[in-house]
C-alpha cells in the first residue's frame, strides 16, 4: 500500500492572508502544499509567481509543489528554484524541449513533474519516465479552480499506475482537479498517491475536518 499525500491547492486560499491559510493548512495535516502558476497565455488566469513561493516559504515546514502553467517553462524555473521549491512541474505543450527542462529543474536541486490535460497523450512517459520523479494527471483543464472532476481521468490514471509499477521507479501520481472527499477513495483506487484539493479544502471553514474526512475515505481503499 502506498502512502497517500493531501496537497492543498492555495488557488483557492484568501490571498489577502496567504501566510494564516498556509500555516491553517499545514497544521490541518496537510503534506505538501500545491502552487499553481499561471501565465495568461498558456491557461486564460494569472496567479502567482516566485515572490510569492519566496514569502509563504518561511511559513510551511512541507515541500512546496509548483505546478506551472506558462509558456515558455525554462526562464522561470530557477526563479522558483531559488524561491524554495521542492518539486516543480509543467505541460509537455509548454515545453520546446521537454528532456532538457526536466534536466534544468534537477541541475536546480528540485524534484521534476510532468503535468498531462485531460486531452494530452501519455506517450512522452515512453521517453522520460527515467528522469521523472512526479507524474501529474489533469482531471479538469487547467486554468481555475473549482471545476468538476472529469471521470475519463481514472482510465488514465490506472494506465499510468501501470507504467510506473512496471518502471520499477518511485514516482509520485498525482491528480489535480475536481477532488473531494465524495470521490478520493475512487481516485485513489484507480492508483493515485497524492492528491491536489482546492476549492474542496479551502472553501470549507474548517480545513482539518475536509483532510480528516479525506483521510478516512483513503484508509478504507
Ligand atoms: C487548475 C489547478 C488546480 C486547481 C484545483 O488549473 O491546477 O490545482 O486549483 O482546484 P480544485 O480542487 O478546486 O479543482
Ligand atoms: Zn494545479
Amino acid at each position: 500500500m502506498s502512502t497517500y499525500r493531501i496537497a492543498p491547492s492555495i488557488l483557492s486560499a484568501d490571498f489577502a492572508r496567504l501566510g494564516d491559510e498556509v500555516k491553517n493548512v499545514v497544521a490541518a495535516g496537510a503534506d505538501i502544499i500545491h502552487f499553481d502558476v499561471m501565465d495568461n497565455h498558456y491557461v486564460p488566469n494569472l496567479t502567482i509567481g516566485p515572490l510569492v513561493c519566496e514569502a509563504i516559504r518561511p511559513h510551511v515546514q512541507v515541500p512546496i509543489d509548483v505546478h506551472l502553467m506558462v509558456k515558455p517553462v525554462d526562464r522561470i524555473i530557477p526563479d522558483f528554484a531559488k524561491a524554495g521549491a521542492n518539486i516543480i512541474s509543467f505541460h509537455p505543450e509548454a515545453s520546446e524541449h521537454i528532456d532538457r527542462t526536466l534536466q534544468l529543474i534537477h541541475d536546480h536541486g528540485c524534484k521534476a513533474g510532468l503535468v498531462f490535460n485531460p486531452a494530452t497523450p501519455l506517450h512522452y512517459l515512453e521517453h522520460v519516465m527515467d528522469k521523472l520523479d512526479l507524474i501529474l494527471i489533469m482531471s479538469v483543464n487547467p486554468g481555475f479552480g473549482g471545476q468538476s472532476f472529469i471521470n475519463q481521468a481514472l482510465k488514465k490514471i490506472a494506465a499510468v499506475r501501470q507504467m510506473i509499477d512496471a518502471s520499477g521507479r518511485e514516482i509520485m501520481l498525482e491528480v489535480d482537479g475536481g477532488v473531494k472527499v465524495e470521490n478520493i477513495a475512487d481516485v485513489a483506487r484507480a492508483g493515485a498517491d497524492t492528491f491536489v484539493a482546492g476549492s474542496a479544502i479551502f472553501g470549507k471553514p474548517d480545513y482539518k475536518a475536509v483532510i480528516d474526512a479525506m483521510r478516512q475515505q483513503l484508509a478504507q481503499v
